[in-house]
């Protein structure tokens, strides 16, 4: 049966956002594919939308609002406004001044610094032979700063302060996130702005035909909503990048099978170009950092297993999604050549992550430059420990053996 339901989870399933559920949130997830891929769920009193299909539609229709769903977040404290909390066709207007810094032209140039830049990383890991890694602490967060750093044209000594406040702003990427937390996390969004602005002041005047320069110089911008793009740039980057390598790394390496010394990543092809892309996209598919998105219905709206009532918050699960099993053969497998992979961790529709092609050749150079000097790198211990946390989904560790 595929009908809405309003019932609880059987036994024996953990419900997603308990602790239980939120280390292995997917037996839930498939139950509710099966039996009720629209869920009003008592626990949150959020509709969950479980199918690809689903998921889709709610991403892509304008009659499901983003802006809605900031403004029940935060209830009624003042709004930084930003592409991602507005609903077309003011996103538009921010949207597209947002393209200076991450669109195809700035990728374009900017791929050899981010070359240099994640090869300088890997090299000094490289000086640690012997030592062990951890995927999250050593490569995920300074990948993810290097990135953005790449980006926003950061000075290797400002980093750490840069860092330190990203991290801080990161927790307003989470839609569950507590009273307390978001607050704390607004506060930091605001003092990661009034960071920004001096420094983009002089990047403008040291490097003006930069893609943050260009951005700042936008005529369609006021300063305060330049600052708020960037300021997205810096929270919906971060945590995603760092965690997503985390997790991408624990599930190649996380091999039970492999014989003590084998060599797990030489294994994989990644040296590879093109499978290095199709590898990033699985990863992706299977352990995304961001397992799901809100909206608020605008109206009453006709979906695969039911209605979803005027004023409904909804999240749009992609972590479900992206294992709907309709869409993805053996969905829990991870086929480093899937093609096509047409997931949703990036989202899809008008919101769509503005970065996605940038994650992706980010993520092939890193793997390519991982598998190229470290081939016998392998896991400590393969077993993936996720942290019981919603948003983003992440392991608590990851100990890596790197030669
Ligand atoms: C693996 C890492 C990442 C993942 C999984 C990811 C995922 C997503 C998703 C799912 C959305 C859509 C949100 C929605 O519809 O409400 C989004 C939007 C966005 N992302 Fe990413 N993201 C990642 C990294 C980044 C990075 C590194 C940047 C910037 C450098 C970035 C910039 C943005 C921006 C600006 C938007 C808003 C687009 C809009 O509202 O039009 N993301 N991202």
């Amino acid at each position: 049966m595929r009908s809405m339901t309003t019932g609880g989870l059987p036994p024996g399933i953990f419900h997603p956002f308990s602790p239980r559920g939120r280390v292995d949130p997917y037996p839930a997830y498939r139950w509710l594919q099966e039996h009720a891929p629209l869920y009003l769920d008592n626990f949150s009193r959020l509709w969950l939308v479980t199918s690809y299909p689903g998921c889709s539609v709610v991403l892509r229709d304008q009659r499901f609002s983003a802006a809605l769903a900031q403004r029940r977040r935060v209830r009624d404290e003042a709004l930084p406004s930003s592409m991602l909390t507005t609903d077309p066709p003011e996103h538009g207007r921010l949207r597209g001044p947002g393209t200076l810094l991450l669109g195809p032209a700035a990728l374009h140039s900017q791929t050899p610094l981010i070359e240099a830049e994640i090869g300088k990383l890997l090299a000094g890991l490289g000086t640690r032979t012997g030592e062990d890694a951890d995927a999250i602490a050593d490569i995920g967060e300074p990948l993810a700063v290097a990135v953005l750093s790449s980006l926003l044209r950061i000075d290797p000594a400002d980093r750490t302060a840069f860092a330190g406040l990203a991290r801080r702003a990161s927790v307003n990427l989470d839609p569950l996130a507590g009273a307390e937390a978001g607050a704390a996390g607004r506060r930091a969004v605001g003092e990661l702005t009034s960071w920004l602005d001096p420094h983009v002041t002089a990047v403008s005047r040291a490097e003006p035909d930069s893609p943050l320069a260009r951005l700042a110089a936008d005529p369609r911008l006021t300063r305060q909503e330049m600052l708020g793009i960037l300021s997205l740039v810096v929270v919906g980057g971060y945590a995603p990048l760092t965690e997503f390598t985390g997790n991408a790394l624990g599930r190649l390496l996380s091999r039970p099978d492999a014989r003590p010394g084998e060599p797990v990543l030489a294994g994989l092809g990644l040296t590879d170009p093109g499978r290095a892309e199709t590898a990033v996209d699985e990863l992706l598919r299977l352990d995304g950092p961001i397992p799901f998105i809100a909206r608020v219905a605008t109206c009453d709206i006709e979906l695969a297993g039911g209605r979803v009532p005027a004023g409904a918050q909804v999240l749009a699960v992609l972590a479900a999604a992206n294992r709907d099993p309709d869409v993805f053969a053996d969905p829990d497998r991870a086929d480093l050549s899937r093609a096509p992979n047409p997931h949703l961790a990036m989202g899809a529709g008008p919101h769509f992550c503005l970065a996605a092609p940038l994650i992706r050749r980010a993520g092939a150079i890193a793997l390519r430059g991982l598998a190229g000097r470290f081939p016998r790198a392998r896991a400590i211990d393969p077993v993936q420990r996720w942290a019981p946390a919603l948003l983003p989904r992440k392991l608590t560790a990851f100990g890596i053996r790197l030669n």
